[in-house]
Formats: C-alpha cells, structure tokens, sequence
C-alpha cells in the first residue's frame, strides 16, 4: 500500500490536486493508494503525551507503518512545509523509520524551491527515511479551477510515480 498524506487545511488546496494527481498515477500503475487528508481529518497538536491516544493520529500512524511509500503533499508556508505536515509527522514519530518518502510542495512564488529540505532531512536524519530526490514543486499558474493544468508538472508527478514503484520494489527484495 502507498499512502498519499495530503496535508493542506485550504479548502480549495493546489497540494491536495497534487495529491489526488499523484494517487491516480500510482493506481494506474496497479498500486493500492490510501489518501489521508489532513483537512478532513483533523489531529491535535502534538504534545509528547496525551496527543498520541488521538483515534485519527493512531489510525494515521498505523496507515504509515504499514505503507511501502508515503507521499507527501504539503503547501510551501514559510520556507517550509505546513505547520500541519510537521504536526502529522510529530505525532506519528517511528512509524515513519526507514520508509520510502516522496515530497509534493505547492507554492506561492518561485523562489521556495528548496523548501521541501528541511523535512527531507529531518525525515533522514532521524528515521533514516529514504527520500526520493525527485520534488514536485507546482506554482499557482500550473492550475485552473481545480485543475492541474500544467503539462511539465504532470510529467514530473509521472517520474515521481514511477520513481516510487520502481525504489519500493527494489526495498522490498
Ligand atoms: C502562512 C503562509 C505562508 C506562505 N509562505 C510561502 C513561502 O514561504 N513561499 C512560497 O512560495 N509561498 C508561500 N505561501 C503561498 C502558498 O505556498 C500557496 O498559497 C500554496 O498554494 C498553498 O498550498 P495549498 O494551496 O495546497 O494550500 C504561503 C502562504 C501562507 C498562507
């Protein structure tokens, strides 16, 4: 299974048609996807105590440890992911070691484009995660409606896809 972990709170969110766009590659490549949607699902903030008994971040945790990939889609805020996506991965701590990540960012202007960095090296450095260096960086204009409209972007969210399939295969010998 490959978990897409969509972690935009905007109701007309960019990452989550990155998301939806990613997940419908992989099941087109025959993968099992589950989506997990920070907006429609919400966690408490994490604590480092009571916030782990949260059915929706036990059920998130569980979905992670038992995920080949996770991907993740998250909005650039601050030069980094959203409050939201480190919150997520705050609360869900170990289940996260050695697991295959991918990084989907939609951003506001150009110049954020090594925002996705300091998650890739957290998630690294601390759960030895292996990150696939292939990043999804999409700008307003990529999008119409709720549509993604942009062809090179699409193309990249291919690679990745494929990218993910091949590497989890490779893990898994
Ligand atoms: C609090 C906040 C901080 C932001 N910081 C940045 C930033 O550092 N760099 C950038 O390119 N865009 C920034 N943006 C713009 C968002 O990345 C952009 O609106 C994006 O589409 C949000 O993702 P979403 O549509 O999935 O929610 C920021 C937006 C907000 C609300």
């Amino acid at each position: 299974m490959i978990l897409v972990l969509s972690a935009s709170l905007h109701p007309e969110s960019r990452s989550r048609i990155l998301a939806n766009t990613a997940k419908s590659k992989l099941e087109h490549l025959g993968q099992h996807v589950v989506m997990f949607d920070l907006a429609s699902k919400s966690l408490p903030l994490c604590d480092g105590m009571t916030c782990y008994g949260d059915p929706n971040a036990q059920e998130l945790g569980s979905l992670i440890e038992q995920a080949e990939a996770v991907l993740l889609a998250s909005p650039v805020y601050n030069y980094d992911v959203n409050a939201a996506a480190k919150n997520a991965i705050e609360l869900t701590g170990k289940a996260w070691s050695n697991k295959l990540v991918g990084i989907m960012l939609a951003a506001g202007g150009p110049g954020s484009y090594m925002s996705a960095m300091g998650v890739a090296n957290s998630l690294m450095l601390d759960f030895r995660c292996l990150v696939v260096p292939r990043f999804i960086y999409a700008l307003g204009d990529s999008f119409q409606a709720n549509e993604l409209i942009d062809p090179q972007i699409e193309e990249r969210i291919n690679e990745l896809a494929e990218e993910i399939v091949r590497l989890k295969s490779a893990m898994t010998r």
